[in-house]
């Protein structure tokens, strides 16, 4: 279900030193699976050859010299209207003003006005060029015309500065093109919540009580979300894990704080995908100054945490919202017993069971062996897969949901 496999993009690459980083861009769409067309202006031509690219997407990369070539007149019109997508990284302050003022005096600049595809750019100049009002009003004019524009970021500059100007890392600029060509999918207009993570209960201000839960399974249902066009917000627990790109991230701590986020952020959502692994035990007394050796403390009272996927049954009988919920079932026993009676307890329109106890599913690793369940009764169990693939099965049905 990723976006970018099969899309036309066409990347146009500018003058200025980051046009090395357009390789690395280049390599990546054609790696996601992307029919790159790469144009390179004269000037791009100063920092990098055409060969570069030829090599890391196997396909040919256009010059000027094709606009009066071989393909001659029809070379700038097939590229630009055959486009899923333009993206012009790096784009310098020249081709910025030509594509403001509708100037086509390149391969490059010809392909911008033929094409009728959404538009990307990622600068990269010096500071005060990006801050010269004449680049802040092009940029302007991009903008209200529907161009994205994506950085630039701060940090070292060619000249020496440090200053805004840096072209944003290639690994971003992929996430910006995968989450734009998502934009037309099944799940466009409909908002999804997912959980993720485990919660930290705290004890004292240096040590707390948390599972093994590593976040991978509720980051991979972001995503695919993401790609099916829906608006996604992340409700997650600390992971050592880089949020999907367009994801909008809420960051909790202790099963507290991630009661308050889900429903405050279910209230007007379509679905609820609730992944986390919430502790279901916190300390009874949090002591504010770090415990000490010399204290001698043998044991810690615990308390319930309340039961999220509860509390939302109850607003959903209130307010209908969140329309659909997905609970998850961490099972070391029994279990299609004991996930069965998790559905029915928590008033779920799906659950997902998962032994966790199996070396190849549950905590940490990148693969997950799970088998859902159905309130009808009906039983699907999922070979093993990757948690990539686990939660595109699990959106599948979410978009049967929310499309009738
Ligand atoms: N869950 C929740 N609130 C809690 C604990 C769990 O909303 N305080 C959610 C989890 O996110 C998951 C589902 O309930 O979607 C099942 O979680 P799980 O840990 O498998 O079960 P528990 O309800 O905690 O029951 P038990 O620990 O006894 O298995």
């Amino acid at each position: 279900m990723n976006p970018i496999a099969g899309k036309n993009i066409v990347l146009g690459v500018t003058g200025s030193i980051a046009a090395y980083k357009a390789a690395d861009l280049a390599s990546k769409i054609h790696q996601a699976g992307g029919i790159i067309n790469v144009v390179l202006t004269p000037s791009a031509c100063q920092f990098i050859t055409p060969i570069t690219f030829q090599s890391v997407t196997g396909r040919k990369a256009y010059v000027d010299a094709d606009l009066w070539g071989g393909e001659s007149h029809v070379a700038h019109i097939g590229l630009g209207h055959n486009a899923d997508l333009l993206v012009i990284a790096p784009a310098s302050a020249n081709t910025i003003a030509k594509l403001a003022h509708g100037i086509a005096d390149n391969l490059l600049t010809v392909t911008a006005l033929a094409a009728g595809c959404p538009v990307l750019l990622a600068p990269a100049m010096d500071g005060d060029m990006y801050l010269h009002p004449a680049t802040q009003a092009n940029l302007e004019i991009l903008r209200l015309r529907g161009v994205e524009i994506i950085g630039p970021g701060e940090g070292h500059l060619a000249s020496g500065l440090i200053g805004k100007g840096r072209m944003v890392e290639p690994a971003e600029i992929l996430g910006q093109i995968r989450w734009m060509l998502s934009q037309r999918g099944p799940l466009h207009g409909c908002k999804v919540v997912v959980t993720a993570g485990g919660t930290q209960e705290p004890i004292d201000p240096v040590r707390f009580i948390t599972n093994r839960s590593s976040g991978k399974q509720g980051y991979a249902l972001a995503q695919s979300a993401l790609d099916l066009g829906a608006k996604v917000t992340l409700i997650t627990g600390p992971t050592a894990l880089a949020a999907p790109h367009g994801v909008c991230q809420v960051d909790i701590s202790s099963a507290e704080e991630m009661l308050r986020a889900v429903l405050a952020e279910t209230a007007d959502a379509d679905a609820l995908l609730m992944a986390a692994a919430v502790a279901d035990f916190r300390p009874v007394n949090v002591s504010h100054q770090k415990i000490k050796k010399s204290s001698r403390i043998n044991s810690i009272s615990l308390e319930p945490t309340v039961d999220i996927l509860a509390a939302v049954a109850g607003q959903r009988v209130q307010t209908g919202y969140p329309r659909r919920v997905v609970g998850f079932a961490a099972e070391t026993q029994s279990l299609l017993e004991n996930a069965r009676a998790k559905l029915n307890a928590k008033k779920l329109d799906l659950i997902v069971a998962n032994d966790v106890s199996a070396p190849d599913a549950g905590f940490e690793v990148d693969t997950n062996r799970v088998t859902l369940l159905h309130p009808d009764g009906r039983v699907q169990p999922l070979a093993l897969a990757s948690k990539n693939e686990v939660a595109d099965a699990i959106l599948q049905i979410v978009v049967e949901w929310l499309q009738v």
